[in-house]
């Protein structure tokens, strides 16, 4: 059984697509490397044993997507092809609504022509906005996305519950909270274009070096220390929900199927206990300045991930600290390969 994974050889499709293969799933990648590299194929096969099939090409080449169909059984997909960066969204919306949107619509052509179900979109908590009370379940209200990325999400949510009614589809959408960490064997991890916008992956190169100061975007903000609160999940942690979902989706006789579920620990740290829990965890300073609040940011925002117990038999099992470490040693893995 061939699983297609698009964006595969990303931060969060990488742990993934080593999960699957962990699971006895044939992978098949298609990533056009807009923002992940080649050698992360190599460190799959490492981790694994086995090289997944990858096809080099942009989602938006239809023809190309077909000729892949053609070729092989697949029988799902993981779609985390997208860009994400929110701050690029606003300035260069039409290539997010573009990329985001039409790669997913050529899939589900594909889908819809070939009788194919089980897809798994990746979702985020953005669709919800700042809601109005914590924790967020997945019967949170959304409220209008705070930046055009966070739109193409809510787009896809919607495109998604049209195609699974109208074509009788199995589909789940995942509602991710904050990936952080990397792989155990530092073989995968989040490779950031830039500076990065995250809080972790600038931590981490602050911690470095790379960065002098890491600045925290506000500290007056109604919480314990002033600092906004995130509910950060550790990416091992994530990859492993994906594989639960597409066995739930694989194994339910229904023929049509919507889940819905919230990715994350359950837990809010504030931006100084990961800052401090990072040099806690790897005995490192990260040295910052507080700066005035960021514009689009919220205040907090955390998971209520209790139907992903229940329905998934998954749950968060990796604490702040751990995924921290892990965070710390990809950091060292990518400094010896620029070396
Ligand atoms: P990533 O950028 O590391 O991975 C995405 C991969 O998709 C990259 O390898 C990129 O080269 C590829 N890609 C992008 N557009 C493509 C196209 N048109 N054709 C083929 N390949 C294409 O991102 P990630 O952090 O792994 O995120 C994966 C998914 O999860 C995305 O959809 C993202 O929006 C979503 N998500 C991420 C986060 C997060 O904080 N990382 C949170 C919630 C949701
Ligand atoms: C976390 C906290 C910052 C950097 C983004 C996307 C969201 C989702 C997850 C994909 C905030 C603070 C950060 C820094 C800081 N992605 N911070 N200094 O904002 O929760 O969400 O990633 O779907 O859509 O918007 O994550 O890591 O950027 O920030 O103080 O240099 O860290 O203000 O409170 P965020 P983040």
């Amino acid at each position: 059984m061939s699983i297609l994974v698009t964006g595969g050889l990303g931060y969060i499709g990488s742990h993934t697509v080593v999960e699957l293969i962990n699971n006895n799933f044939d992978v098949i990648i298609v990533d056009d490397l807009s923002n992940s590299e080649k050698f992360i194929l190599d460190n799959i096969e490492e981790i694994t044993g086995k090289r997944p099939i990858f096809y080099p090409f942009d989602l938006r080449r239809k023809e190309l997507l077909t000729q892949v169909f053609d070729a092989h059984n697949i029988e799902g997909c993981i779609n985390f092809a997208a860009s994400k960066a929110v701050g690029e969204s606003m300035t260069e919306p039409l290539k997010y609504y573009e990329n985001n949107l039409f790669s997913l619509i050529n899939v589900l052509q594909e889908f819809k022509e070939r009788n194919i179900s089980n897809f798994i979109f990746s979702s985020s908590c953005t669709v919800y906005g700042q809601a109005d009370e914590m924790p967020i379940d997945e019967n949170t209200p959304l409220k209008e996305a705070e930046s055009s990325y966070g739109k193409t999400k809510q787009m896809g949510e919607d495109i998604l519950k049209d195609f699974s009614r109208a074509y009788q589809k199995k589909v789940s959408l995942l509602r991710y909270f904050n990936p952080i960490g990397a792989h155990p064997t530092a073989l995968l991890g989040e490779l950031p274009a830039g500076i990065p916008n995250n809080l972790v992956p600038y931590v981490t190169q602050t911690a470095a070096g790379i960065r002098e100061k890491l600045s925290i975007w506000g500290d007056d903000y109604p919480t314990e220390d002033g600092t906004a609160v995130r509910d950060y999940i550790y990416v091992v942690d994530l990859a492993k929900a994906h594989v639960a979902a597409l066995k739930k989706l694989l194994n339910s006789e229904n023929e049509t199927v919507l889940d819905i579920y919230n990715l994350g620990t359950g837990k809010g740290s504030s931006v100084l206990e990961v800052v401090k829990a990072f040099e806690l965890a790897n005995n490192v300073p990260v040295p910052y300045q507080i700066c005035p609040r960021r514009e689009g940011d919220i205040t907090v925002a955390y998971a209520n991930a209790d139907k992903a117990e229940k329905e998934l038999g998954w749950k968060s099992e990796t604490s702040l600290e751990e995924s921290l470490k892990t965070t710390w040693e990809w950091q060292k893995y990518l400094n010896d390969r620029n070396n």
